[in-house]
């Protein structure tokens, strides 16, 4: 019996990827270790989204390699988008690795890692166009949060990205599929689902005969189990719905929280990364979401440094901000990758002014992320109770609906996988800390997970 380890890098996509590969491993009689020294089979389910996150995984082969020095038949393995990107020249330029499989060949891992664990090199990297491991059971552990890959691939070709090119073309899971595994995740006490997809607007079940595009999916979603909390990620500005938008607003378990990134304030600048929206576009979007779905927050991605960005298109990117006022955002230096159509602009804002825009796009979220947390003092929110706080076991942590942690003292009342009311007493920019009101676990139909 072979022992695997697997170790997950990059968005959540790779997180239920992982769990896919776990699924199709056990299935062929693999064990799963934790122990990396107790292997025959190490695999790094990779990212290649910026360059750091593909220089932190050729450190990681570094250290690992270190373990073939004791255990000569050890297979190490890259899967993920690094594995698509880099295809052969990772076993050429790694000796160490014996193994690179791509996104869309996880159903024939086991045959490639044989024929490393014989000796050869197992190379598999053919993206599909019609792959979603519909069928496949992934291997979870018992929790609260689950993630659940809806569709899979992107189509929209940002400047800027690998993914189009890591993870192939677009397409969808059968709605029928996503909802038999919220009925499965919803018995075994699952209470926190995420929808996954690097556009989840595009999702679309063509195997059903009356179709079925996100906001039916969501609609179907929400009907499980009204104690099931769902979420989703990644929408693209360009194709939400007013649909999407009422459905949301239609179900008390369909968290009122988008993550819409908009990645520059100039319209310039979201031109040239081909976002296909302009700022216009994107501030009225916000503002008829904010009207139809009461009390709704956004999150965003912001890339900071894109080629020709001038001090203007910068403090356009301030000003958007503070229009829209994020709950949170992703913030990150432009990054070069090789195949993409930006890499063929100059990389031309030099890395320390990248920095310093950079640092001014976080100075002021965080100053943003303070005053709208200051503002909920005094607010009675429902939290979901998922254990003990990082800090301390005297105090429990809980997630809003708008996915914003609140810590609150322990009191027996309380238990993991409990909905309660709390009233918000203080905050920073990262966290909400609060009193105990009362559980409101009894009530079944259309619990109101919102206060
Ligand atoms: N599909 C999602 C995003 C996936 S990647 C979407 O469209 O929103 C997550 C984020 O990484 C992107 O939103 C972008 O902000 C950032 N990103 C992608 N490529 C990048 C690059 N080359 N340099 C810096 N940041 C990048
Ligand atoms: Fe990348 Fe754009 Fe697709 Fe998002 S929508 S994955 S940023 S190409
Ligand atoms: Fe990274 Fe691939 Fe996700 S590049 S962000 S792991 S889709």
């Amino acid at each position: 019996m072979n022992n695997v380890y697997i170790e997950t890098y990059g968005c959540q996509m790779n997180v239920a990827d992982t769990e896919i590969v776990l699924g199709i491993l056990k299935k062929q009689g693999f064990d799963v270790t934790d122990k990396p020294e107790n292997a025959d089979v190490i695999l790094l389910n990779t990212c290649s989204i910026r360059d750091n996150a593909e220089q932190r995984i050729y450190g990681r082969i570094g250290n690992l390699k270190t373990l073939k020095f004791n255990k000569p038949g050890l297979v190490l393995g890259i899967l993920g988008c690094m594995a698509e990107r880099l295809r052969k020249d990772l076993v050429e330029d790694k000796k160490a690795v014996d193994l690179v499989v791509g996104p869309d060949e996880y159903r024939r891992l086991p045959e490639y890692i044989d024929v490393a664990l014989n000796g050869d090199k197992g190379i598999g990297v053919k993206l599909s166009r019609t792959e979603t491991y519909d069928d496949i059971e992934p291997h979870r552990e018992d929790g609260l949060s689950a993630w659940i890959s809806v569709m899979r691939g992107c189509d929209k070709f940002c400047t800027f990205c690998v993914v189009p090119f890591t993870r192939g073309r677009e397409r969808s899971r059968s709605l029928q599929s996503v909802i038999t595994e919220l009925e499965n995740l919803s018995v075994r006490g699952f209470k926190d689902v995420t929808l996954l997809g690097q556009n989840v607007n595009s999702y679309l079940d063509e195997t059903s005969a009356v179709g079925g595009d996100f906001a039916d999916l969501l609609s179907a979603a929400a009907k499980v189990d009204r104690t099931l909390r769902i979420r989703f990620s990644t929408s693209h500005p360009q194709d939400i719905s007013d649909k999407l938008l009422y459905t949301i607003a239609e179900h008390p378990n369909l968290c009122n929280y988008i993550h819409l990134p908009v990645q520059s304030g100039s319209n310039r600048i979201l031109e040239l990364m081909n976002r296909t929206y302009t700022v216009e576009h994107y501030l009225n979007l916000i503002e008829k979401a904010k009207k139809i779905i009461p009390g709704v927050s956004f999150s965003t991605d912001i890339i900071s440094g894109f080629p020709t960005e001038t001090w203007e298109d910068h403090l356009a990117t301030l000003e958007v901000m503070k229009q829209v006022r994020y709950d949170g955002a992703y913030m990150f230096k432009y990054s070069p990758r090789e195949g993409t159509k930006a890499f063929r602009m100059e990389d031309d804002v030099p890395e320390n002014v990248k920095s310093k825009r950079l640092q001014e796009i976080i100075d002021l979220q965080q100053t943003i992320s303070f005053e709208k947390n200051q503002a909920m003092i005094g607010k009675e929110e429902i939290i979901l109770v998922e254990g003990f706080s990082k800090k301390s076991n005297e105090f429990i942590a809980g997630r809003t609906d708008t996915n914003k942690v609140v810590i609150v003292p322990i009191t027996s009342a309380i238990k993991t996988g409990d909905y309660i009311k709390v009233k918000i007493n203080k905050a920073t920019s990262g966290t909400l800390f609060g009193d105990y009101l009362e559980n409101i676990n009894d009530e079944k139909e259309g619990i109101a997970l919102t206060a």
